[in-house]
């Protein structure tokens, strides 16, 4: 299911390794006025790989991510506040910080950090080169970190062609890490040899974006449920193993805000008798606890079920089941993919450069 070498097929012993990670985690700005990493999911599901790499005797650690889409450089995009909370996490190794991506700065800091210790570069994307693929760039990181070895551990930025996912990648050994090979194999394995019945559960807001997923599901899944913005609106199929919401719950003015009883009931039913469920998509709008009735019933009988594999894709609906996860840790879930677009595009049968470009087994 994953044909691409990882950390576990290529030597990391005494290796300068440049790892890509995905770091674009939500921000938000404390009671002092400073920035600070509202959810570390992302940081800590690429924990496993930075372990491995330091277990297995790495020399030195030199990560990468982007964070937000700014145009230039812009503080408040700032790394270096994940650089803390990795710190936070990681108890008795260094971690340190350089505000810069290329450069002597970051030859300095590189040559500082002590062995076994993992340097944070600055934001990718405050260089414009980044998004358009630049080599240059890709260069000027491989010659600033004095990097051996490629890593790209961060499944969610791997359907974008940059600098730092495919460029860099040709530069260097490149090899998966842990959370790219669990997301890749768990999101491939659900459609091609599901435990059945397979339920897909779409929800959100736009047919445009879902539509390819629901096209994609259609051949393999038992039954696709659709709520959400997209059920409110009036979706409509003739395929029969679709179950569209047919009542909602409404605000004051009649707004559909959520799917009303009768669709939860019938959800709540399918989803408990299936062996395999995907979940994309709030089925209201959960933002508001009044509107989040169908989706926490949805998130809590796959966290309480343990018999069944359930995977829950894209920002929103992931950030909602991690929420419910922290005040309740007794929820469990095979998969929460810390992929938006990427588990979609995978999903879906899009191009997955940053995956490609590594090398195969
Ligand atoms: C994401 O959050 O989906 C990834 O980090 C990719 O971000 P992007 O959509 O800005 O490229």
């Amino acid at each position: 299911m994953f044909e691409k070498k990882t950390v576990r097929d290529v030597d990391v012993k005494d290796q300068v390794v440049l790892v890509r990670t995905d770091y674009n985690v939500p921000l938000a700005v404390t009671d002092e006025g400073k920035m600070a990493v509202a959810s570390d999911f992302r940081i800590r599901e690429g924990l496993p790989t930075i372990k491995y790499l330091l277990e297995n005797g790495a020399k030195k650690l030199i990560l990468m991510s982007h964070m937000g889409r700014p145009e230039g450089k812009d503080e408040k995009l700032s790394l270096r506040v994940v650089a803390e909370t990795l710190a936070g996490l990681l108890p008795g190794s260094t971690v340190n910080f350089v505000d810069e991506v290329t450069g002597l700065e970051v030859k300095a800091a590189v040559e500082e950090l002590p062995e076994r210790g993992i340097l944070l570069l600055e934001n990718l994307r405050f260089d414009k080169r980044e998004k358009e693929g630049s080599e240059e760039l890709a260069k000027e990181i491989v010659e600033a970190t004095g990097a051996t070895l490629f890593v790209q551990d961060g499944f969610a930025v791997t359907h974008r062609a940059h600098a730092s996912t495919v460029a860099v990648a040709k530069l260097l050994p490149a090899a998966a890490g842990l959370l790219l090979e669990k997301e890749v194999t768990m999101l491939r394995g659900a459609l091609a040899e599901p435990e059945r019945p397979l339920v897909a559960v779409i929800g959100g807001a736009k047919v445009a974006d879902k539509q390819p997923l629901i096209d994609r599901f259609l051949p393999v899944a038992d039954r696709i449920i659709i709520g959400g913005k997209i059920a409110a609106d009036g979706y409509e199929s003739d395929h029969a193993q679709i179950y569209v919401a047919e009542d909602f719950d409404t605000d004051g003015e009649g707004a559909r805000l959520d799917i009303g009883p009768i669709a939860t009931a019938k959800m709540a039913g399918m989803v408990s008798g299936a062996k395999t469920v995907i979940w994309n998509g709030l089925l209201g709008k959960a933002e508001d606890p009044a509107y989040a009735t169908s989706s926490t019933i949805l998130a809590k009988i796959l966290g309480e079920r343990d018999d069944e594999t359930s995977i829950i894709l894209g920002g929103d609906t992931s950030g909602f089941v991690e929420g419910l996860y922290m005040e309740d840790p007794s929820l469990t879930y095979s998969l929460i993919s810390t992929g938006g677009g990427a588990a979609l595009e995978l999903l879906a049968g899009g191009e997955m450069p940053g995956v490609e470009v590594l090398e195969g087994k």
